[in-house]
């Protein structure tokens, strides 16, 4: 076989796989271990024709995938990888570029600042902010506090008790505390409550994990710029809906932000892994990271990605955003970003109408927080249950105490008619439940 058959092969697979993938079960009905033991243990003296990894992806790995592209995949954050980012993938992974420094990949390098400040431009924030590309948030937030530490000395960050665990992780290991803020009633920091003695920066949540909240930012960066702290704006998954025009309400203060990081591979189509790291103040980030060995000087004068986070070797990671900016364009984008609110607005209508259900926190985006009325053994119950069934896969979180199940839409091959069988399935499983009492 040559590398065009065995690529036709794969690419056929790809699209058998994405016309399929609504027909498996959402999450992966295996227990841990399985996949290992259908593994050999020892790996083999020769070489295998690409054909009996093909073989070995249906047979042994495609039944241990939750399945992060089906339609009805509504747990975390709902996600999906576009066709064209997919593609896209596969010719960075052909060009292989190590994107040290500017000489080591000049497209590569142009290509993600150009892409950064294409969707800037596309999310509607402030021109000339400096964007670059890490691999998740979390390594964004690194990135972003490290350079906070370094411009103002201060030893702690603050945040509220919702902010994702990114942030408490990052100032761990940048050897800061953290200082969690309470929250108001619809589970936001509350600006009441804040103390910023001895920070270095604040963490303001837009879309938080537990329930898309959006933090007061424009209170938050009054009081950073009072005390000199540095505002790190995590946007991860409800920043891309700035897309929308109607929908930048949820961006007021972000245009004072010292940085901001936007994940491209949560609502904004393009295939894991691309978190986007914008900052008004490149210079400090500069300064906690650059570090350049004698066997990288060069004398280019072009700046290199690498001077603005931990690694040094740098994926070619724009091609698939660009790739997605491209084929789809503001419009699609922005087709799709509605789409998956109106559906998110349609399942909230079909919780609020049904007695013996509750909707349990101000739904803004596409995530639904929602439980059955009565114990919290009842609702995990219900989740284990309908997760259980392949059908859907949805998760949860605890707000006030209480267990909530979180139905997040994300997936641009969501329909009303999934989004509807979804409904059924909990409704069922939790009457079965009831008639089983
Ligand atoms: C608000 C928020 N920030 C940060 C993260 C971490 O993202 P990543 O997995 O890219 O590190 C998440 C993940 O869901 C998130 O919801």
């Amino acid at each position: 076989m040559t590398f065009r058959e065995d690529g036709a092969a794969a690419l056929e697979w790809a699209a058998r796989y994405l016309e399929q993938v609504g027909g498996f079960p959402v999450l992966a009905q295996v227990e841990p271990g399985d996949i290992r033991s259908r593994l050999p243990a020892a790996p083999p003296e020769r070489g295998e024709p690409f054909a009996d990894v093909l073989h070995d992806l249906d047979e042994i790995l495609l039944p241990g995938t939750t399945h992060w592209q089906s339609p009805r995949f509504f747990a975390y954050f709902a996600a999906s990888a576009a066709e064209p980012g997919i593609l896209a993938e596969l010719l960075a992974a052909t060009l292989n570029s190590v994107g040290f420094i500017w000489r080591t990949s000049p497209a590569s390098t142009e290509l993600e600042a150009h892409t950064l400040d294409w969707t800037a431009q596309l999310l509607g924030l402030p021109a000339g902010w400096h964007g670059h590309i890490e691999d998740s948030a979390s390594v964004s937030t690194i990135a972003a506090l490290a350079a906070a530490r370094e411009a103002n000395g201060g030893r702690v960050v603050v945040c509220s008790k919702e902010a994702h665990s990114s942030v408490e992780r990052a100032a761990r290991l940048l050897g800061l505390e953290t200082r969690k803020v309470p929250l108001d009633d619809e589970f936001r920091l509350d600006a009441g409550a804040l103390d910023l003695t001895d920070a270095a920066a604040l963490v303001a949540t837009v879309g938080t994990t537990s329930t898309a909240a959006v933090d007061p930012v424009p209170v938050l960066a009054d009081a950073c710029e009072a005390a000199g702290v540095w505002l790190h704006v995590d946007a991860a998954y409800a920043g891309s809906a700035w897309v929308c025009p109607e929908l930048r309400w949820s961006q007021a203060g972000v245009e004072r932000a010292d940085s901001l990081v936007v994940n491209a591979h949560k609502w904004l189509f393009t295939p894991m892994d691309c978190s986007l790291l914008w900052t008004r103040r490149p210079e400090a980030l500069r300064s906690a990271f650059s570090l350049v060995p004698e066997y990288l000087r060069t004398s280019d004068e072009a700046e290199s990605l690498s001077d603005y986070g931990p690694a040094l070797g740098r994926r070619f990671r724009s091609l698939k955003l660009w790739a997605v900016l491209r084929c789809y364009g503001r419009e699609g984008l922005q087709a799709r970003i509605r789409e998956a609110i109106r559906l998110a607005e349609v399942f909230e209508g079909l919780v609020r109408c049904e007695p013996g259900w509750e909707v349990c926190a101000p739904r803004h985006f596409s995530l639904v927080c929602f439980r059955r009325e009565g114990p919290d053994a009842d609702n995990e119950e219900l989740l284990a249950r309908v997760n259980e069934t392949g059908e859907l896969f949805i998760s949860h979180t605890r707000l006030d105490g209480r267990y909530v199940l979180r139905l997040a839409i994300g997936n641009e091959r969501t329909t009303e008619a999934d989004v509807r069988r979804a409904w059924d399935v909990l409704r069922r499983e939790s009457a079965s439940r009831i008639s089983v009492i």
